[in-house]
């Protein structure tokens, strides 16, 4: 019965078009996983760990809530899922999804969707209580026929055995601006370990530099102010520096070993007054042209690095992204001459 309803949910997922439905059928996801979850109040302590801080069961849990990005990865996913099994009709499609979190959100609902024998899947997460979770839900919604193979172990270390060829990587373990969590670290070990043919999720992850009224820009603060690009125009004056980088499949040299990222200096406006504020945007291309724009999502808000009223005797900023251990940003000034 609960696979049934499930089918239906992900279903309308799939075919839902407007904000007003994407909102609609995200809650009834959310409301399902509520409903099936056996463990109601899952902990509330985060791991730390070189690279991030891995989020509690509950906070995880809670990502369902993400209205936006709840529906945009799964209609990615599934558009990718699509694209692999018309590519390779002869065989199995093998996906590994990094930091499932206790409901495995991005790709439970789908399984209702798909043929249990054309998918093997590999699981992990870092915390057991969000694996335990995974294993019950599978058994309490009918869904244990499936290949899933559930582990708990760090995806920043985790080497995928030699015999699995992935051929499509998932992982949302990110807060906006890549700080906090490691979605980075675990993305860099994960693209070591795929072959040119394979997708990775979210395709793209671009980080820009902006100058803007920080306090004007449009933020997603809770689930009732949910709106679309179309509805959330950037403040005015907004004024696009340059693209810092973008996190795909290419960024990672792989014998590089680095975990920082320094840009060029950039030069800071000498009246900045409809600006004063240095910020980092994110957008994140999750598959073809599903994307998720500026504060369409909690991860995709604004940060603000530093305001410019403080930096009035230097000339140039260059912005540092350090994550080797907690993801985060800082800053290196030029002094006027
Ligand atoms: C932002 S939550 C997302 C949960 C779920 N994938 C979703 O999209 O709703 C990130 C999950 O990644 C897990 N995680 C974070 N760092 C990890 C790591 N290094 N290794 C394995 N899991 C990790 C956390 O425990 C958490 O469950």
């Amino acid at each position: 019965m609960y696979k049934e309803e499930l089918a239906f949910i992900v279903k309308s997922i799939i075919a839902s078009e407007t904000i007003h439905e994407h909102v609609k059928w995200a809650e009834q996801l959310s409301v399902f996983y509520k409903k099936t979850a056996t463990n109601k109040n899952p902990e509330n302590n985060e791991t730390l760990i070189k690279g991030g801080f891995a989020l509690s069961s509950s906070g995880a849990a809670d990502c369902v809530d993400d209205y936006l990005r709840t529906i945009f990865f799964i209609k990615g996913i599934y558009k990718a899922l699509t694209k692999l099994s018309l590519d390779f009709p002869e065989r199995s499609i093998n996906i590994l999804y990094a930091g499932c979190g206790p409901y495995a959100t991005l790709i439970l609902p789908l399984l209702p969707l798909l043929n249990k024998d054309r998918i093997k899947a590999v699981l992990i997460d870092i915390n057991a209580e969000s694996i335990q979770s995974v294993h019950n839900l599978l058994s309490i919604i009918g869904l244990e026929e499936y290949d899933l193979q559930l582990i708990e172990a760090n995806a920043i270390t985790y080497t995928k055995p030699t015999d699995f060829v992935i051929d499509l990587a998932i992982t949302e373990t990110m807060h906006y601006a890549l700080t906090r969590e490691p979605q980075v670290a675990i993305t860099k070990n994960i693209v070591r370990q795929l072959t040119s043919d394979a997708i990775l999720i979210p395709e793209e992850i671009r980080i820009d530099l902006v100058y803007t009224f920080f306090a004007y820009e449009p933020y997603l603060k809770n689930t009732l102010e949910v709106k679309g690009r179309n509805e959330m125009q950037p403040y005015t004056d907004h004024v696009f520096v340059d693209r810092l980088f973008t996190i795909n499949k290419e960024h990672f040299d792989r014998k590089e070993s680095s975990s920082k990222f320094e840009s060029c200096f950039y030069k800071l406006p000498d009246n900045f007054s409809n600006h004063p504020d240095v910020c980092i945007f994110t957008e994140i291309k999750i598959f073809e042209d599903m994307e998720l724009k500026t504060a369409e999502s909690y991860i995709t808000n604004p940060f603000c690095v530093v305001s410019m009223y403080g930096l009035s005797a230097y000339s140039e900023i260059q912005l540092v992204y350090d994550y080797s251990e907690i993801p985060q940003w800082s800053y290196n000034l030029k002094e006027r001459a």
